[in-house]
């Protein structure tokens, strides 16, 4: 049975037919309105997805289409696309009279929520029993088909060894083997936009940063990333990496969700050159915002200084130094012994709400 009439007056039909799909608030209902071929459209501004702001999105055809992750809903109807007419947003009546458009908020159809698969990493984060596990990730790039010594390959190489022989599983995963997309800075479009799983892991069946997140996430207890020095900063290939990571801090930023606890990272930092203090500042700082603890010195290095520009002795060095190679084993070693630690007391979380972050500005408190 219809409810009483609720007509609002949204403004005059001249106007609102400039825009063909645009946002506008009707008794404090936001409304996604568009306007196509003669005839406007009126349904609820928030997407069945995570709340996308239909209204700014645009229409294909006469689909309106969100602009978070692009899920289409019929801009009269309200109804999901071909093959997800499951999914509805409200759709409210419409009239044209003198001139102007009224909307009558208080009839709109029901919302429907089909449900959706849930993608695999998005299971509760517990730790398999098991002994200790440790995820080499290596940043360095280099041509698969044609490969190079790479001094902090070779001295991950010898921490995950250590690893091994101290009993923890070991895999070693090389950013370079990955293909995987850049960050696309969905959290810029809305806090809420970027998800946990990662946007682009849910839309994208081929991309392979997955890996990565199942690792971090819910296998290891241990992460040791090599990296080299790109002048004066870590690899690009961190930096892919680390951008695409965005999703697990933000998970604590938007619905004060932690998925890195209780786990374990160290660093092993090589180049030519100098910075190695930048360059472990600024890798650490990042683990520490996803919620990685660390060992007493959490971080080994090797550089021979700005005025070096002998590489080809460096790899000499990095190959015949018992020190490097006792001091990889030895990081290993640190990280494997607090992660036991860590693991036995099972500290429970801190109450730290959001990281220490306030969210009241996104309206998330
Ligand atoms: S598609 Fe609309 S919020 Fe994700």
């Amino acid at each position: 049975m219809a409810n009483e009439p609720k007509w609002i007056d949204l403004g005059a039909e001249a106007d609102l037919s400039t825009k063909s799909m645009q946002k506008v608030t009707a008794g404090g209902v936001q409304i996604a309105l568009s306007f196509k071929d003669g005839v406007f459209g009126a349904i609820h501004n928030a997407c069945n997805h995570v709340g996308g702001p239909l209204g700014e999105g645009k229409l294909d055809g006469d689909y309106a289409v969100c602009p978070w992750h692009y899920w289409k809903f019929h801009r009269i109807s309200g109804t999901g696309e071909p093959g997800f007419e499951a999914d509805c947003v409200p759709s409210f009546p419409l009239q044209a009279a003198a001139g102007r458009v009224l909307i009558d908020i208080g009839n709109p159809t029901r919302r429907r929520k089909a449900p959706h698969e849930h993608h695999p990493l998005e299971r509760d984060v517990t730790r398999a029993p098991g002994p200790l596990r440790v995820a080499g990730i290596s940043t360095t790039a280099m041509d698969g088909a044609h490969p190079r010594f790479s001094g902090s390959d070779y001295l991950l190489g010898k921490a995950l060894e250590s690893a091994t022989e101290d009993g923890a599983e070991t895999k070693l995963l090389r950013l370079d083997d990955l293909n995987f997309r850049q960050c696309e800075g969905f959290y810029s479009k809305g806090a809420r936009a970027c998800t946990w799983p990662c946007s682009i892991t849910l839309m994208d069946k081929q991309d392979e940063m997955e890996r990565i997140y199942e690792a971090m996430v819910h296998w290891a207890d241990v992460i040791l990333i090599a990296t080299p020095i790109r002048w004066g900063a870590a690899s690009a290939l961190w930096f892919k990496m680390a951008e695409r990571l965005n999703c697990v801090q933000n998970a604590i930023t938007t619905h004060n969700k932690i998925l890195i606890r209780n786990k374990v990272a160290g660093l092993i930092i090589v180049g030519g050159q100098d910075n190695i203090q930048g360059v472990a500042g600024q890798m650490l700082g990042f683990l520490a915002e996803l919620g990685f603890v660390f060992p007493q010195f959490p971080y080994i290095a090797h550089s021979r200084g700005w005025s070096r520009e002998d590489m080809e002795r460096n790899m000499e060095v990095i190959r015949n130094s018992r020190e490097l190679t006792e001091g990889a084993r030895a990081l290993a070693r640190r990280c494997l012994g607090l992660s036991q630690r860590l693991i036995q007391t099972d500290p429970p979380p801190e109450k730290i709400n959001r990281g220490g972050r306030k969210a009241h500005d996104l309206g998330l408190s």
